[in-house]
């Protein structure tokens, strides 16, 4: 028997204040089914017009308030309702979201010392993220948030999360505010640690580029209230991201997306 899908939504949707007069509805029958592949997860991106509720989709795996719970239909996770956050559920934001107060090794084992696992032990596993994600264990680990670039606080975010070894990984648009280059470099990365750790990510972004260079499939949302309309499929990010966003096929994939965007829109502007 093959196990339930990793995440399934069954036309959800979402309105804000609902049974006030300011209800507003962000997310309309929307509905998809993300396979569990086994030691394989798959790279959903998904894209849509500013305001169409990719957020508030991402929220709702991630069962967070108050986009958790969904007014209608069902969000599910492995099968079963979503209820609230998991373990099972890891998310990194746009914004840096490191401890201000805490070193860089101290954010990163930051979950785990929730978790209750021993200063040796979590320090130990830190170290070894903070190499995993590019930075350097002797001269990065004791620095505060304050004394890095945002390229590095975004490694340390996605350190503080994938250290939790979650089986599914939600990005709300986490290199954002990263320069182009940074930004290809985060890429990389990402593709690199997301085999390792065979997770299913949900990855929103506003560049189209990005989408099709991570994602085995490319959900496009409709502009406010967001369904989904498409849901392409494009192929695995198998190349650095630099050589493959040069490739004709990789191009011809961009603009019929960014087609579908401008018509989106462009309707939004009516
Ligand atoms: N907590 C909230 N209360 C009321 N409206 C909200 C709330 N959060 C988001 N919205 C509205 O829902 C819509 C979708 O928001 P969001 O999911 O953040 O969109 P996106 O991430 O695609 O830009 C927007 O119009 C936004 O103003
Ligand atoms: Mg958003």
């Amino acid at each position: 028997m093959s196990p339930p899908n990793i995440v399934e939504f069954r036309s959800v949707s979402k309105t804000y204040n609902a049974g006030r007069p300011d209800a507003f509805t962000a997310v309309s029958n929307v509905s998809f089914e993300v396979p569990d592949l086994h030691e394989l997860g798959e790279f959903i991106s998904i894209l849509g017009p500013s305001g169409c509720g990719k957020s508030t989709i991402l929220r709702m795996i991630a069962g967070l308030d108050p986009q958790h719970p969904a007014t209608t239909g069902e969000v599910l996770v492995e099968g079963k309702p979503v209820t609230g956050p998991g373990p099972d559920r890891g998310m990194v934001f746009q914004d840096y979201t490191s401890f201000d107060n805490r070193t860089v090794l101290d954010n990163v084992a930051f979950g785990l010392e929730c978790r209750g696992v021993s200063r040796n032990e979590r320090h130990e596993l830190g170290r070894e993220w903070i190499t995993k994600v590019g930075l350097n264990v002797n001269t990065d680990a004791a620095k505060y948030p304050h004394e890095l670039s945002g390229g590095m606080r975004q490694r340390v975010a996605i350190a503080r999360t994938l250290i939790l070894r979650p089986r599914i990984i939600l990005m709300d648009e986490p290199f954002g505010a990263l320069d182009p280059h940074t930004r290809m470099q985060m890429q990389d990365l990402l593709v690199s640690l997301w085999r390792e750790v065979e997770a299913t990510v949900f990855f929103v972004t506003h560049s189209i580029e990005e989408s099709v260079y991570l994602g085995d499939r490319v959900f496009i949302l409709s502009r406010s209230p967001g369904t989904l309309l498409h849901q392409i499929e494009v192929e695995p990010p198998d190349r650095p991201a630099l050589e493959m966003q040069r490739e004709q096929g990789f191009q011809k994939t961009v603009f019929e997306i960014r087609d579908i965007l401008e018509v989106l829109e462009s309707a939004n502007d009516k």
